[in-house]
């Protein structure tokens, strides 16, 4: 969604700077892009555009862009269309804000604004914090003062960043939406964002604000940063924490997508995430964790993380037997659940930053049950508002259709499983499970190694109709993620569907139009043929998925995709999963459609 970056300090470059910050920030997806700095005459610059951050950049070509603080943003339409006037920063004589979030009481402040004679340029419920913060300056309130007094009057979660012309300085301020600050010392630089990943390689300490604290940015200053309470008091509201100067910008390297390469990470980050739980840091974090002892489980989450929610959900109730349920987290606030003491509450989270996983953790943190986060992002809100964490160590995910994380979310909750039944105190079950994992990452390795005959698999379907995939027990979360993944990059109409429900109804849809990939795993081998069949006698395409050698499903199928399940046991649907990460990705090469960053979606979904 939307992205922020801001820079105050001595480099006449922050143009440039800011426009890195974005560019790295574009995966999150956006639909406009703009910049606002003080130029060498100390004036306000403002430049915006629609469409890509390269209409920006070509915008700007020419232009003096010599500039020792700027702040720029990448725009994903809510309010008013794709248009420039609607591309942040907004800005008036006196002031430049950019704005992430939603401001819920915009029509009200417009209109009160409006009657003082305030004229609005855009259709942005952004402008009213503009115009808000200037109408108090314009009465003489100092500027930390005006954005305090704004900002309480502001309904909604949002992060906003405001330039101030008159002192150069730039200011801060959030609610329930994502903000970083970081510093350099060295450089006596200091920067803004809405991700950390804008600030890599740049800075040495991050900060993240809490709700309602305002970031004074004042670089080339004794403190860098400071920090306020909306009552103007100093704070220290706020995490800090030492940036890894080795994080590194993640580049394509020799794959054409992100996806691709992310899908072909997937081995090593296995092999690391166990070194990390079961020898490294991570050793005792599990060991804390495996002192819980959950009567019930709610998982939460949305997506892919959802799906992958579902999968640890298998893991909690076959191999622990503790009750639990998996909840659409955008939907889990509005149905009054019974939260009870002995609940425990989950939260799987690439981004750790999605609107409606941290409402529901909010829920669950108020209803005094415990959280934890299964978490990608180390230092984001779920991180920090959880009351325990494992980190999925997947590495920065930049394809917004998530593959890597999604292996790692379902295997960190493998690994918290045998946490909670104290499997990692007993070496020879610690050994079997290590041994698993390997095990997995051996096999995934030969089937990428393999994946040519998935791409061909993929140019004979991709023109299909529709998809239906199906899977049965612990495959119909991966039938799910199958198809989601399809629809998002290849965009075409995919279902996934428990094997056995597709003739309560769907099998209506079935002619020789519509493909069934079906996931075929050796336990229910023969029920889930069964509804194959079914299938191909209404002339159905099958494209199966399963046990190397079948001669019964080679016939039946019109593509067969075999593979080696033997010694995986509940981890062989992460295997599977692969397979549909593969198949996915090149159907949408075949279709010609932009894989990294899907028409529509956001990486990071951060409004409700
Ligand atoms: O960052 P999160 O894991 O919380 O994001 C959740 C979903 O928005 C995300 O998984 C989404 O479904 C992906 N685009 C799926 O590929």
């Amino acid at each position: 969604m939307c992205g922020i970056v801001g820079y105050f300090g001595p480099s006449q470059n922050s143009v440039e700077i800011v426009l890195e910050g974005l560019k790295r920030l574009e995966y999150r997806g956006y639909d406009s892009a703009g910049v606002s700095f003080i130029d060498e005459h100390n004036e306000l610059q403002n430049y915006k555009k629609a469409g890509k951050l390269d209409n920006l950049k070509e915008e700007l070509k020419g232009k003096n862009l010599i500039a020792r603080t700027c702040i720029g943003h990448t725009r994903w339409a809510t309010h008013g269309g794709v248009t420039d006037e609607n591309a942040h920063p907004h800005h008036n004589d006196i002031l430049s804000i950019i704005h992430n979030g939603i401001i819920e009481n915009a029509n009200e402040l417009k209109k009160e604004l409006m009657s003082q004679g305030v004229k609005f340029k855009s259709e942005t419920d952004s402008e009213s914090f503009l115009e808000l913060v200037s109408f108090e300056l314009r009465n003489g309130k100092p500027i930390l003062e005006a954005i305090s007094d704004s900002f309480r009057r502001i309904h909604g979660n949002s992060a906003f960043v405001v330039l101030y012309p008159k002192t150069g300085e730039i200011f801060a301020i959030k609610r329930g939406a994502p903000l970083v600050c970081g510093i350099n010392e060295i450089t006596s630089e200091a920067l803004v964002s809405s991700d950390p990943y804008a600030l890599a390689g740049i800075v040495h300490k991050l900060y993240f604000p809490e709700d309602e604290v305002i970031v004074h940015l004042s670089g080339g200053n004794k403190n860098l940063v400071n920090f306020y309470e909306l009552d103007l008091t100093k704070t220290t509201r706020y995490l800090s924490k030492k940036q890894d100067m080795t994080v590194t910008v993640s580049e394509k390297g020799e794959y054409e997508h992100f996806m691709l390469k992310e899908i072909h990470e997937q081995p090593e980050l296995i092999r690391n995430l166990t070194q990390y739980y079961f020898a490294g840091e991570g050793r005792e974090t599990l060991e804390r964790i495996g002192h819980f002892s959950p009567k019930r489980i709610y998982i939460s989450a949305c997506g892919t993380a959802a799906y992958a929610g579902l999968v640890v959900r298998d893991f909690l109730e076959g191999i622990n037997r503790i009750p639990t349920n998996v909840e659409l987290a955008s939907e889990f606030r509005y149905r009054n659940p019974i939260l009870s003491e002995g609940d425990f509450g989950i939260f799987v989270s690439q981004s750790g930053e999605t609107a409606d996983t941290l409402a529901a953790q909010s829920l669950c943190k108020k209803s005094g049950i415990k959280t934890l986060s299964i978490v990608n992002v180390d230092g984001s809100t779920l991180f920090r508002e959880c009351d325990d964490n494992l980190l999925i160590r997947a590495g920065v995910e930049i394809g917004v259709a998530s593959t890597k994380a999604f292996t790692q979310q379902a295997l960190t909750g493998r690994l918290m499983s045998a946490a909670f039944a104290g499997d990692l105190k007993d070496e020879n079950k610690k050994v079997a499970l290590s041994g698993k994992f390997a095990l997995l990452a051996e096999r995934i390795d030969k089937l990428l190694a393999a994946s040519d005959s998935i791409k061909t698999v993929a140019e004979a379907i991709y023109n299909y109709k529709g998809f239906f995939y199906t899977g049965r027990g612990a495959y119909f979360p991966i039938a799910l993620e199958g198809a989601l993944k399809l629809k998002e990059i290849a965009y075409v109409h995919a279902e996934g569907y428990a094997s056995g429900e597709l003739k309560h109804g769907p099998i209506a849809l079935i002619d020789e139009e519509m493909v069934n990939i079906a996931l075929v795993a050796p336990d229910l081998f023969e029920k889930t043929v069964s509804n194959i069949q079914e299938i191909k006698a209404r002339k159905g395409v099958i494209v199966s998925v399963g046990p190397r050698g079948n001669q019964e499903l080679q016939a039946l199928s019109d593509y067969y995709i075999p593979l080696d399940f033997d010694g995986l046991e509940e981890l062989a649907p992460l295997y599977v999963n692969v397979v549909n990460q593969l198949l996915a990705y090149y159907m949408a090469k075949f279709k010609g459609t932009d894989i990294d960053k899907p028409r529509n979606l956001a990486k990071s979904v951060t409004v409700e």
